[in-house]
């Protein structure tokens, strides 16, 4: 929702630049061809998922030309490098490329780990952004971790799904407060808290001014109920069906993790006892990682 919504923002606009600064294996190559951007520069510092995304975006449009879908299929670029240490514009193809959004998806808060860093990532995300460009994110929020660590035992929280673990229960340094993060089969590797107040602080230095900030389960409530939401929450099978649409499917997590989903249940039961009723939902873990995480969109100052 986040890319589509600003895609949106921008479908006027001439020729449609797109940075996506950790790419990763290309998730969300799809989102930005949906989107009908022009030109898509993907930068990673991992080189075989740069090398995976890159096949991923070949394959899309061998797909997009064999099967004659309407419009065109973007043009995109591959970068390998570290985004927190090198200087993208000497990398890219035309130096002088106006991005009109630049996306950094679960990987911007690797640059907290210093000052130098946070500086040179953000200089990437604003050096070529065009005035009135989007920069959007998501992070895990330093304020939900924190909590979430004060109210754990000992330094380390989590579930079956995921864990945390901190090396004190010390306030956090400013930079370098890290972490390690395990997201089962998905993450595992140190990672740093975010301070907002701080990033406010360093994108108003790179022009970059705040244009909104929320938490998943904010923006989730926001989004769920528009017609887009729920056509993407459908497509993208975000949710598991409660309880299993087929007798041979295996829930998620335990009976036990769906009281949410089971209330609701009862809430929509009328009277009519013997027709099942499946509801959409994640079970309590997946819930819990969910809303770690936030998002944000800056918009680059005009001149
Ligand atoms: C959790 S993955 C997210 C991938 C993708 N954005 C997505 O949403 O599917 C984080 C990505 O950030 C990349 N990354 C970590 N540190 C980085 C750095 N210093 N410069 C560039 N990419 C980095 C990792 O290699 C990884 O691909």
């Amino acid at each position: 929702m986040l890319i589509k919504d600003f895609v949106d923002k921008i479908r006027h606009d001439r020729k449609k630049c797109v940075l996506d600064i950790g790419s990763g294996k290309g998730g969300d190559l799809l989102k930005w061809k949906k989107g009908n951007i022009d030109y898509l520069v993907c930068a990673d510092i991992a080189e075989t998922s740069v090398e995976q995304c890159e096949q991923r975006y070949v394959e899309m449009k061998e797909r997009h030309k064999r099967q004659r879908e309407k419009g065109i299929c973007f043009d995109a670029e591959f970068i390998t490098a570290d985004c927190t240490r090198a200087r993208l514009k000497d990398v890219y193809k035309d130096p002088n490329i106006q991005f009109n959004i630049v996306s950094c998806q679960f990987a911007f808060h690797y640059c907290f780990e210093s000052l130098a860093q946070a500086r040179t990532m953000l200089r990437n995300v604003s050096e070529c952004l065009k005035p009135g460009g989007f920069f959007i994110g998501t992070v895990p929020d330093a304020y939900d971790i924190m909590r979430r660590l004060e109210k754990a035992s000992d330094c380390s929280f989590g579930n079956d799904v995921y864990n945390v673990t901190f090396p004190s229960k010390e306030q956090p340094k400013l930079f370098g407060a890290k972490y390690d993060f395990h997201l089962e089969g998905v993450v595992d590797c140190p990672e740093f808290l975010v301070y907002f107040p701080l990033l406010l602080k360093l994108a108003e230095e790179v022009d970059l001014k705040l244009y909104f900030h929320k938490r998943f389960e904010d923006y989730y409530d926001d989004k769920r109920e528009s017609q887009e939401g729920q056509f993407l929450l459908t497509k993208m099978q975000a949710l598991e069906s409660y309880p299993p649409l087929y007798d041979d499917k295996k829930l998620m997590g335990n009976d036990s993790d769906y009281s949410n989903a089971q209330q609701k249940i009862k809430d929509l039961r009328d009277k009519d006892e013997d027709e099942p009723i499946h509801v959409g939902t994640l079970s309590q873990s997946e819930w819990e990682v969910f809303s770690m995480y936030c998002v944000f969109a800056f918009v680059k100052k005009e001149k």
